[in-house]
């Protein structure tokens, strides 16, 4: 069926598939709709039909909160249509996504499933046709006998990847989580929605970073850092990375931030703020790369960070509370302008 979306910039068509999503539909075919989640939490996919009928795929998608249903608004992310539409999208939209990388369905593959901790596991999704996309970018995972397709961050970065990896936190009763956790998904077959996400990095803005994730938000921010690495760019730009967790328990990756600490001592910084618990000497002298610190993460990154705001550029993944209070964090008392920040909430 035909798609006509009316937006600040101009009207433009696109085909989409019987049950296909209205914004994967458009954003496939090179229009830069509106999104930030991508999976009906947000809002930000906003739009009201003026002419046809939509099927609203998630009833309760917590963005729904954020449209007037009773003026025709939806999210263009969680909804179909059952013939062809016009709707209207209060926003500036383009056709051709410049260098970016048009996102597309791909089949997957699950492999090399590995625990992380007691409630975090990795694993590789082996994709039929390779996909290019940058640091910073997610993927939504669709997998059969679950509703919704879930966004994940990639772990990884590349030009033309065969592979994606990705870190995924249990949340309990999550559906998705059962699925995962409660199965052995090793071969499982899993379709693939990528890549999204405009919290990217590209070492030549030339920019100081700083990343600060709280639990799983730290995917994105290994693929951000390994870029960082692999281009040199801390070779002259300083890196601070803020990784908050709740107990020791719950940390992971430490030895590959120590590999690439030790890559940049001078200049790259990883701190774990634990927020539940004092931090050992054990933990500080098995890991003398890393630094340790107790608190709330964004509170740990605001001392650490006083007087270190020159030309940086911020990253923000992780739980919405935490993503919230580090955004105000950054706002009010680093003066960030909002072109300096780019996150990712997870919820
Ligand atoms: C941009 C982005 C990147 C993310 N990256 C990561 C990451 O790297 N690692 C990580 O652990 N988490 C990540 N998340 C969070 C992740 O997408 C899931 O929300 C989380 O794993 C919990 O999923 P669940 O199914 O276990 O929980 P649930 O509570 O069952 O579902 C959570 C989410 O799934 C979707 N959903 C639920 N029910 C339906 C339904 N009936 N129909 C349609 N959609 C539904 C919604 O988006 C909802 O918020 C990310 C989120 C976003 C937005
Ligand atoms: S992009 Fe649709 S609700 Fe977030």
């Amino acid at each position: 069926m035909k798609i006509k979306v009316q937006t600040k910039s101009g009207e433009f068509e696109y085909n989409c598939e019987p049950g296909e999503l209205l914004l994967y539909a458009g954003l496939r075919h090179g229009l830069t709709l509106p999104y930030e989640c991508a999976t009906g939490t947000c809002g930000t996919c906003r739009a009201r039909v003026k002419d046809g009928e939509i099927n609203l795929e998630w009833a309760d998608a917590p963005g729904l909160s954020y449209v007037n249903q009773e003026k025709n608004e939806l999210l263009m992310c969680r909804s179909t249509a059952p013939g062809d539409c016009t709707l209207r999208v209060p926003a500036e939209v383009s056709e051709g996504m410049g260098t970016k990388t048009v996102p597309g369905y791909r089949k997957g593959e699950i492999k090399n499933v590995r625990e992380l901790t007691h409630d975090v596991v990795s694993f590789d999704v082996d994709i039929d046709s390779p996909m290019s996309f940058d640091a910073g970018q997610f993927a939504v995972l669709d997998a059969v006998g679950v509703t919704g397709g879930r966004a994940y961050s990639m772990v990884n970065y590349a030009t033309s990847a065969d592979t994606l990896n990705f870190v995924v936190k249990r949340k309990p009763e999550g559906k998705f989580s059962d699925w995962l956790f409660d199965n052995n998904i090793a071969g499982h077959k899993i379709n693939v929605f990528g890549p999204l996400g405009k919290a990217t990095f590209h070492p030549e803005e030339k920019k100081n970073i700083l990343c600060m994730a709280g639990g799983s938000g730290i995917a994105g921010m290994m693929s951000i850092i390994a870029r960082g690495c692999d281009d040199s760019h801390f070779a002259d730009h300083k890196g601070h990375v803020f990784f908050g967790v709740r107990t020791a328990q719950d940390i992971f990756y430490l030895e590959e931030f120590s590999s690439f600490v030790e890559a940049y001592p001078k200049t790259l910084e990883v701190t774990i703020a634990l927020s539940d618990e004092d931090v050992t000497p054990e933990l500080k002298n098995r890991f003398p790369m890393i630094k340790f610190q107790t608190g709330f993460v964004h509170t740990v990154t605001s001392e650490q960070m006083a007087g270190k705001y020159e030309n940086i550029l911020a990253y923000v993944a992780g739980p919405p509370p935490m993503v919230d209070g580090a955004l105000r964090m950054l706002v009010l008392e680093a003066r960030l302008p909002g072109t300096d920040i780019r996150y990712d909430k997870f919820g």
